[in-house]
């Protein structure tokens, strides 16, 4: 009796806590997330398009097949994030083989690309503008097809129509404008152009938020000058670099270019009432797991898994992981290490799956963020660590 009796009052009490809550915080209940950006959060965009292939160990730890066209040994954060948030992983927009499914959304970060418009020689000719513009498509394409003969049974493949409306939008760019851009300028140079860089991302959001987009997330740039491919060009010289190993130009040109990225989201927030935007500090988080990366789980910062060279880096631009190639003469290979779980970096740009899960867990925590998002979410008691 005292049993059944407990029971009948303690279950509406529960609901009726939780509810208030979900009314009170914000929702992150998303029906479908769009994406933008680049490697960080490339699900097989780059490899699709230019129709070449990544060679294992990528995609080993986790897929078992570089075919997923990651940039990694396993999955992003942009993986972590849609798991958390019990959708499935996010087809890339160009990725027309196996069975792509958009229902929940769809993914235009392509490695390579930058905020500012592409040149003859970028990696992706996928820029930012390009990307909003695939989206336009896309949505436009989609309506059109469901409103066509037909359309029903389309459903199960293509967003609603207030998905476009109700959906998440995410953004992880800028990294390439910056890093690529110490090749052929000066500090100076570099920062005076951050606000060119941050007038283009924001027209690129005007246009989505003109198309109905509503819910923005906005990551900030990691601390580019700890990338192993930056510290081998750039820091051969010691006094470049910070007590962490890291290259201090590059690291200084990612705070500014966050600082402003920060103001601009907080502009727009201001501007668009009826919507949400959210700035989530990636730099942060990566920067406290580089300098304490011993007490986090990890073995080594800065140093490459798979790469060629041996330590302090383990890195040599002239091969990407995965690779043999005759390299003065002898024949070598780009191997992984024995366990990516101790290391950082993966290949000497991108993260290994273990540290994108830290990074997730943190972003996720909701204390890295503008606002910042209660750790009540509902999704978050699904993420286990
Ligand atoms: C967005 O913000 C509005 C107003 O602040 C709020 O009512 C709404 O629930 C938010 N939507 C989401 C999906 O977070
Ligand atoms: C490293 O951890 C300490 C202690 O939690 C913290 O105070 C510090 O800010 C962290 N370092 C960085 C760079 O985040
Ligand atoms: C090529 O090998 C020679 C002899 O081992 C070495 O001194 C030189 O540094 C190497 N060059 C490069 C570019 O690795």
């Amino acid at each position: 009796m005292a049993i059944s009796f407990t029971k009948s009052f303690t279950i509406p009490l529960m609901l009726t806590i939780c509810s208030t809550i979900l009314r009170f915080g914000r929702s992150y209940d998303y029906p479908a997330a769009f994406n933008f950006g680049d490697s960080n959060s490339d699900t097989g965009e780059l490899v699709a398009a230019q129709g070449f292939s990544l060679s294992l160990p990528y995609g080993q730890s986790y897929f078992n097949t570089p075919s997923s066209g990651r940039f990694s040994n396993g999955r992003l954060i942009v993986d972590f994030i849609m798991d958390a948030m019990d959708m499935p992983f996010l087809n890339a927009y160009l990725d027309s083989i196996g069975a792509p499914n958009f229902r929940k959304g769809c993914n235009y970060a392509a490695a390579g690309s930058t905020v500012l418009p592409a040149t003859a020689t970028s990696v992706s000719p996928f820029s930012f503008g390009v990307q909003v513009n695939q989206f336009l498509h896309f949505k436009a394409r989609v309506l059109e097809l469901r409103e066509g003969k037909g359309g029903k049974k389309l459903d199960k493949y293509l967003p609603a129509e207030d998905y476009f409306q109700k959906g998440l939008y995410m953004f992880d760019i800028g990294q390439n404008d910056l890093a690529g851009a110490f090749y052929s300028k000066t500090l100076d140079q570099i920062l005076a152009s951050i606000p060119t860089i941050l007038a283009e991302f924001e027209s690129g959001v005007q246009r989505l938020y003109d198309q109905g987009a509503r819910n923005f997330w906005i990551h900030n740039t990691g601390p580019l000058g700890c990338l192993a491919q930056n510290v081998a060009k750039f820091g051969t010289d010691p006094s470049k670099l910070d007590e962490f190993g890291c290259v201090s130009s590059h690291n200084q040109a990612a705070k500014l270019f966050n600082l402003q990225l920060h103001a601009l989201c907080k502009k727009l927030q201001g501007q668009y009432t009826d919507g949400n935007i959210t700035y989530i500090d990636i730099y942060s988080i990566k920067s406290n797991l580089i300098a304490n990366y011993s007490r986090l789980g990890f073995q080594q910062p800065i140093m490459v898994c798979c790469g060629y060279g041996g330590p302090p880096l383990n890195y040599d631009s002239r091969i990407v992981c995965g690779q043999t190639k005759m390299l003065n003469g002898t024949l070598v290979t780009a191997k992984g290490c024995d366990d990516s779980s101790e290391y950082i970096n993966w290949d000497g740009i991108h993260y290994t799956e273990a540290a994108n899960q830290y990074v997730s867990s943190q972003i996720l925590t909701g204390k890295y963020s503008d606002p910042p998002f209660s750790d009540k979410m509902p999704f978050l008691l699904k993420l286990k660590f």
